[in-house]
């Protein structure tokens, strides 16, 4: 049986998502979208043979959508999912899975009250082979504890109006969600660090920016955000553990000699850099759902993002060290 979706939020990664469903995944299909933005909804619903729906209500209450898909802004996404979990649909959210930790909240609650898993976070990165081989060999136990982790998360630039704040919101909310998974822990505080600014940034945005989170055990995690490094999108993560160090791997391009030179391309785009991790991510996501449930990052996974980057934010007003405080992980999560 086929999965009937409905998308709400058919901009860029909106028409990426409806365009690997249609084209590249398989046991799904778009029958219905929506967007603010009638034109665009059109140009989407064009895409897969969908239909254009009214509202994001509009799509999760229809009688023949199964499951449902929100790539809407930030701001518009716990409306929506809210929506889904009370209709009982699966829900796949981008991320962010709401844009404060309160409705994150929220949204735990309300998934915890229906009884049932039906929501999953767009955070790709735990799909990627990278930081799967990671995770392999830290769970194997044979490398020690995790004691630091060192990472960047590196732009070659961002448009005029990503301001300071969003380094957090936008960007670093990956590694939040990618870094708990890998070690298992939650955050216990948070702290940014604004080194000289780079002068190919604007009176908004302070770029680089260094972000330092630490774990319950004391894991101390170090971020380098740079969203104007010019050079490539570059994402780096080091894990030193008791017994060892061990690197996530660059992505692959050829080694060229030319004209005296040895030279090795960079990743410049992050849609190339992850977009295997999008595929499997999505994949996993159409199995669950067939089944009735979710996969992946949950909205307690969300939520924990949400507390970290709040946490972050607030410390990059303050310049002090950020409590966060999650509580016990609900047994409905564990
Ligand atoms: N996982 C990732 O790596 C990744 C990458 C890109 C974007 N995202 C996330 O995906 C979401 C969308 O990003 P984007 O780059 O496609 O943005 P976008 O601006 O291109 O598209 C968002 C679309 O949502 C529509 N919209 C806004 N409010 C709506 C509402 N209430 N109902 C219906 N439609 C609504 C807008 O008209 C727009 O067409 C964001 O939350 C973003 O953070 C995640």
């Amino acid at each position: 049986m086929e999965l009937k979706v409905g998308v709400i939020g058919t901009g860029a990664i909106g028409k990426e998502h409806i365009t690997r469903l249609t084209n590249k995944l398989s046991g799904a299909k778009v029958v219905a979208v929506t967007d603010v933005n009638e034109g665009s909804a059109k140009e989407a619903a064009a895409l897969c043979g969908a239909r254009v729906e009214k509202s994001d209500k509009d799509v999760i209450n229809a009688s023949d959508v199964d499951a449902v898909i929100v790539t809407s802004w930030g701001p518009a996404h716990a409306a929506s999912v809210l929506a889904a979990i009370e209709a009982g649909k699966p829900v796949f959210c981008e991320k962010p899975l709401a844009t404060t930790a309160a409705d994150c909240k929220k949204i735990v609650d309300a998934e915890i009250a229906r009884g049932k898993k039906l929501v999953q976070v767009g955070y790709m990165r735990r799909y990627d082979k990278g930081y799967l081989q990671l995770k392999e060999i830290l769970d194997s136990g044979k490398v020690g504890a995790p004691l630091m982790i060192h990472c960047t998360h590196r732009n070659p630039s961002v448009d005029a109006s990503y301001i300071t704040s969003m380094a957090v919101s936008d960007t670093a909310v990956h590694e939040i969600d990618v870094l708990h998974w890998l070690t298992g822990e939650q955050y216990k505080s948070a702290q940014v660090l604004f080194p000289k600014s780079t002068s190919l940034t604007h009176s908004k945005l302070k770029d680089p920016q260094i972000m330092i989170l630490t774990t319950e055990s004391g894991i101390v995690i170090n971020l380098e955000v740079f969203v104007n490094c010019q050079f490539g999108y570059d994402i780096q993560c080091e894990v030193v553990c008791e017994k060892a160090s061990i690197k996530m791997p660059d992505p692959l391009f050829p080694s060229i000699k030319m004209d005296a030179e040895y030279s090795t391309a960079i990743e410049t785009s992050w849609k190339r850099r992850f977009i295997d991790a999008y595929d499997v991510e999505l994949q996993d996501w159409i199995n669950a759902a067939k089944a009735g449930g979710a996969a992946g990052p949950t909205a307690w996974d969300g939520y924990l993002v949400g507390l970290g980057s709040d946490a972050l934010v607030k410390a990059q007003e303050t310049g002090k060290v950020e409590p966060v405080n999650a509580g016990p992980c609900p047994s409905f999560y564990r």
